[in-house]
């Protein structure tokens, strides 16, 4: 009696969390907002990551860091594989080809896809990039570059050594219009 209870307790708060992710990053993954990164289809491992780092207050927003306050491994577990399981959505905003193909030159030369594979899916802890938000992937880099993006890995500042943050928009622009 008492475990049923505990197991639907837990499964509701699971349920609210989940609705709470979805308020942001849309409840498909694919986020329709501005700044706010899509979360579908990256790589289980890279989520988990950045979610055990988020309880710990080490990374994402405040709001993000109060609803992970305290949540255990197996529910952070269970986030990162919902959310890798769903599906990246397609671009729906126009490309600009010449930015495109500067994008595609930009990422080729410095061998991003070493890291990110070859169709810029993610793999393990490498986040994807295909697809996501443009202006989130454009800040991201800034971040790297100036040593201030919370968390994040000084292998991407490295990675990004010597490309001038004119071609950030570039790659920005290339990652976000690939499916
Ligand atoms: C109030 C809006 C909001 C809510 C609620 C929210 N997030 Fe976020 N999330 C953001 C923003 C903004 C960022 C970008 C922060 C950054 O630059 O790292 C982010 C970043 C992330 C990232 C990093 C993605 C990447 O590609 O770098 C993950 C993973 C994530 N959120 C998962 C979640 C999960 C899971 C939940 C629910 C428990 C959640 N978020 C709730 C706004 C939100
Ligand atoms: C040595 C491996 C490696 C190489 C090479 C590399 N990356 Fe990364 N990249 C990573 C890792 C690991 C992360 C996740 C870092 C973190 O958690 O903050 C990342 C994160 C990113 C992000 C943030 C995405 C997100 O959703 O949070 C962007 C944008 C990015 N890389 C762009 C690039 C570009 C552009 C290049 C080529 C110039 C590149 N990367 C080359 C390993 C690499």
């Amino acid at each position: 009696m008492l475990t049923a209870l505990f197991v639907s307790c837990a499964s509701a708060q699971s349920e609210e969390r989940l609705k709470a992710c979805a308020a942001c990053h849309g409840a498909d993954g694919n986020s329709t907002i501005a700044g706010t990164p899509s979360i579908a289809g990256q790589p289980r491992i890279f989520l988990e990551n950045y979610l055990v780092m988020t309880r710990e207050g080490i990374r994402g927003t405040d709001v993000m860091q109060g609803l992970l306050k305290g949540v255990p491994d197996r529910d952070i577990v269970a986030l990162a594989v919902h959310f890798s399981k769903l599906k990246p959505g397609t671009p729906k905003e126009e490309t600009d080809e010449n930015l495109f193909r500067r994008g595609r030159e930009v990422a080729a030369k410095n061998r991003c896809a070493s890291c990110h594979e070859k169709n810029f899916q993610g793999r393990e802890q490498m986040p994807r990039l295909a697809g996501q938000r443009e202006e989130f992937l454009a800040e991201a880099m800034l971040q790297y570059r100036q040593n201030r993006r919370p968390g994040g890995d000084t292998l991407m500042a490295a990675a990004l050594y010597g490309i001038p943050e004119a071609d950030f928009k570039a790659l920005a622009h290339y990652f976000s219009r690939l499916k």
